[in-house]
C-alpha cells in the first residue's frame, strides 16, 4: 500500500500519468469547464456523471460514488493491485521503480533506461531497414520462403542483421549512443581477447555485434517499446534462435512477444497462447487475433498476470510436441492459480500452430478441438496407466478423482460417463471417490473475474452538522487553492475526525489524488473525492466569506464542546484542580463571546 515506495515518487508518477489521457484511452471524455466529463466506467448509465479533474488529478463518479487517482482507476480497469498498477504505470511513463524508500541512482537509471530504449528503437529501424537491402536479402528471401508477406513482415517490424561484424554498432556509435550502452542493451557483445602479452598485459577487449545474418524479430511491449530482439538463423544450424538476455530494459519472465498487438486489438475476450515468434505471426498473417507468445515454454505467473489484464480467457497453443506437452500441463497450474479461464487447443500429428495452419488454414484452425483442462489432464494421466489391468483401471480411477474434484456438475457428468466406461466403475462409487456423497448438493464453482467495483460501493449520507459543514468547504477551498494563506487554521479547529485527517495531508504536502487515494471504505472514498471538488461559487470574496464563517463556526463549535465537558466534570474535579477548570472556563466562554 502506500508508502511502500517513497512518496515522492508516488507523486511524480501521479503527475506525469496523465490522468486524462488515461482514462480516455478507456472512456470518451468531454471537456466541461475545467473538467472532464463521460459515461462512468464503473456502472451503466446513459448520461455522463464520472468526472475527471485534472488539477486535482482524481475522479469521481456521481453516479456511483467512485474515485481516485489515476492509480485507482488502472486498479479498477485493469484488475491490478495497487503495487501492480504502480509498476505498470511507471513503466508506461519510463519511470525505473526505486528499491524501497531510496534510490539514489533513481534519476540516472531513468535516463538511461530512456536511452537504451531508444538504442532498441533505432537497431529495430535499421535491422527493418537492411531488410529492402542488398544486405538482407537473404533474411527476406528466408521469410518469404516461410510465407511470410510484406504487410505481415512490415505488421511485426521484421528485419534483417547484415553479415558482419560490426554494422550495427558503428550506426549506433554514429548516432551518438555509447558502447557501454549498446553493451547495456544487449545490442552488442564484448570479448576479452585471448592472446594477452607480457608487454600489454591488459586483454584488449572487442566488441561486435551481437546480431549477425539473422532474421530479425523485434520484441516490442504494450506501449510500443523495443525491449529487446530474437534473431533467427538462415536455415539449420544453432542455436536456431539467439535471444536478448536479461538487460536493464528486457526479462524475458515478465512479457510476452506481440504484447503491442494484443494492447492494440481491445475488446479481445481471449488471447491464443503459443510457443515461438513464427507461431504468433503465421496465426496473425491467417486473421487469428489476440495472439502472444511465452519464447520459448516456460510460462511465469508474471506472463500469466499480465496476460489476465487485457483478456479473461485463454487458449494454450503449445506445440505438439513433448516439451510443449509437459509445458500446457505447466501452464494450465498458472493459469488457474492466476484465476484465467484456460483451455487447450488439441493440434494434430505433433504440428506445431505455424505448420499447422499453413497446412489447414484458418478454417482448420476454428474447428480444432477444444479442451477443458480436466479433459486434457485426464487425457495425460490415462496415459500413465495400463486399463487393460484391474488395477490399472483401479488406480486411473483414483488419480482421475481428484482431477475431478470441484467441478461444475454439467462438466463433471460428462467425465464420469467417460470414467465409467474406461474404467467400469459404477456412477456411484465414481462420485464417492471424487468426494460427494449421493445428497450432497454438487458445489457450484465462483466465477474466477474480481465483483465489478460498483456492488462495493454504497451510497453515503451527507454529514448534517452545521459545523462540519463549515469544515467541509473549508478543507474544499484549501484543496482547491482558494483558500489564501492567512486564512489558515489550525488542525485543532477541526472536530470531526475524518476532515482533520484530511486537513493533516493536505498540509502536510499530500496532493488531493493522494489522500482520496488513501481512503479505505467506499465512504470514505466518496467524501473525500466530494471534498476536492471545488465548490462552485464563482465569487472569490463571497467564498472567503463563506470560509471565514466556516472558521468561526469551527472554533465556536470546538468550544462549546470544551465548556460543555468541563462543566460536566468539575464537581468530581479535586479542589486544586477546580480552581483550574474555572480558570479555564473563563478563559472559553471569553474566547466564545469573541466570536
Ligand atoms: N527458442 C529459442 N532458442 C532456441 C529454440 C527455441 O529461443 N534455440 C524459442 C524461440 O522463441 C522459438 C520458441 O522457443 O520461437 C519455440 O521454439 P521451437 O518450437 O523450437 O521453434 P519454432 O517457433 O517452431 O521456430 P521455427 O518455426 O522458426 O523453427
Ligand atoms: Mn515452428
Amino acid at each position: 500500500m502506500p508508502g511502500r515506495y517513497p512518496e515522492a515518487w508516488i507523486e511524480e508518477l501521479r503527475e506525469r500519468a496523465d490522468l486524462v489521457q488515461i482514462i480516455s484511452s478507456y472512456v470518451p471524455l468531454k471537456k466541461k469547464g475545467k473538467n472532464y466529463w463521460g459515461l462512468c466506467p464503473f456502472h451503466g448509465e446513459k448520461t455522463a456523471s464520472f468526472s475527471v479533474n485534472p488539477e486535482g488529478r482524481f475522479y469521481y463518479c456521481f453516479g456511483c460514488k467512485a474515485g481516485g487517482s489515476v492509480i485507482n482507476f488502472i486498479m479498477e480497469m485493469e484488475h491490478m493491485s495497487y503495487g501492480e498498477a504502480l509498476k505498470y504505470l511507471a513503466d508506461m511513463v519510463h519511470m525505473p521503480v526505486p528499491q524501497l524508500e531510496e534510490d539514489p541512482d533513481y534519476q540516472q537509471k531513468q535516463s538511461q533506461n530512456e536511452r537504451l530504449l531508444n538504442a532498441n528503437r533505432e537497431a529495430a529501424r535499421f535491422f527493418h531497414q537492411t531488410l529492402f537491402t542488398e544486405a538482407g536479402r537473404q533474411s527476406l528471401e528466408y521469410l518469404k520462403g516461410r510465407g511470410l508477406n510484406d504487410h505481415i513482415i512490415r505488421r511485426f517490424g521484421l528485419g534483417a542483421a547484415p553479415d558482419s561484424w560490426d554494422s550495427l554498432l558503428k550506426h549506433l556509435l554514429s548516432l551518438g549512443y555509447t558502447a557501454k550502452e549498446l553493451e547495456l542493451a544487449g545490442l552488442t557483445v564484448v570479448k576479452e581477447a585471448e592472446n594477452a602479452t607480457e608487454t600489454s598485459p591488459a586483454r584488449p577487449r572487442r566488441q561486435y555485434d551481437m546480431f549477425r545474418n539473422r532474421a530479425m524479430f523485434p520484441i516490442i511491449d504494450a506501449h510500443g517499446y523495443v525491449r529487446g530482439f530474437g534473431g533467427r538463423i538462415l536455415g539449420k544450424g544453432e542455436p536456431k534462435y539467439l535471444n536478448t538476455s536479461d538487460t536493464p530494459v528486457y526479462n524475458k519472465r515478465l512479457g510476452v512477444y506481440a504484447a503491442n498487438l494484443l494492447h492494440k486489438e481491445r475488446h479481445l475476450d481471449h488471447v491464443v497462447l503459443v510457443e515461438g515468434y513464427m507461431d504468433v505471426i503465421a496465426l496473425s498473417q491467417y486473421g487469428v487475433k489476440g495472439v502472444v507468445a511465452t519464447l520459448g515454454t516456460s510460462l511465469t505467473d508474471e506472463q500469466a498476470r499480465l496476460i489476465k489484464r487485457y483478456v479473461p480467457k485463454v487458449y494454450l497453443a503449445y506445440d505438439g510436441d513433448s516439451a510443449g506437452q509437459h509445458a500446457i500441463l505447466r501452464g494450465l497450474d498458472i493459469f488457474r492459480n492466476a484465476g484465467v479461464d484456460v483451455h487447450v487447443l488439441d493440434f494434430p500429428d505433433g504440428l506445431d500452430p505455424d505448420e499447422f495452419i499453413r497446412k489447414e488454414g484458418l478454417e482448420g484452425f476454428e474447428s480444432l478441438p477444444v479442451l477443458s483442462p480436466e479433459t486434457y489432464r485426464l487425457r495425460r494421466l490415462k496415459e500413465s496407466y495400463d486399463l487393460s489391468t484391474k488395477e490399472g483401471r483401479t488406480e486411473y480411477a483414483k488419480a482421475a478423482g481428484s482431477i475431478l474434484k470441484n467441478l461444475q456438475p454439467v462438466e463433471l457428468e460428462n467425465h464420469i460417463q467417460d470414467l465409467m466406461l474406461q474404467t467400469g466403475f459404477s456412477r456411484d462409487v465414481l462420485l464417492a471417490q471424487i468426494g460427494y456423497s449421493k445428497s450432497e448438493a454438487v458445489p457450484v464453482q465462483t466465477g474466477t473475474r474480481t465483483v465489478s467495483p460498483v456492488s462495493r460501493r454504497v451510497p453515503s449520507s451527507q454529514p448534517s452538522n452545521e459545523h462540519v459543514r463549515g469544515e467541509e468547504l473549508l478543507i474544499s477551498l484549501f484543496a482547491t487553492g482558494k483558500l489564501p494563506p492567512d486564512e489558515l487554521m489550525d488542525e485543532e479547529d477541526f472536530t470531526d475526525p475524518f476532515l482533520k485527517n484530511v486537513f493533516h495531508a493536505l498540509k502536510s504536502g499530500r496532493s488531493p489524488a493522494a489522500i482520496i487515494e488513501m481512503q479505505k471504505t467506499p465512504e470514505d472514498i466518496d467524501r473525500a473525492s466530494r471534498l476536492m471538488t471545488p465548490p462552485p461559487a464563482e465569487d472569490t470574496n463571497e467564498l472567503l466569506q463563506l470560509a471565514r464563517q466556516g472558521i468561526h463556526t469551527m472554533r465556536a463549535a470546538r468550544l462549546e464542546e470544551e465548556i460543555a465537558q468541563i462543566t460536566k466534570s468539575m464537581s468530581a474535579l479535586p479542589p486544586a484542580e477546580q480552581l483550574q477548570a474555572m480558570t479555564r472556563l473563563m478563559e472559553l466562554q471569553k474566547m466564545r463571546n469573541q466570536i
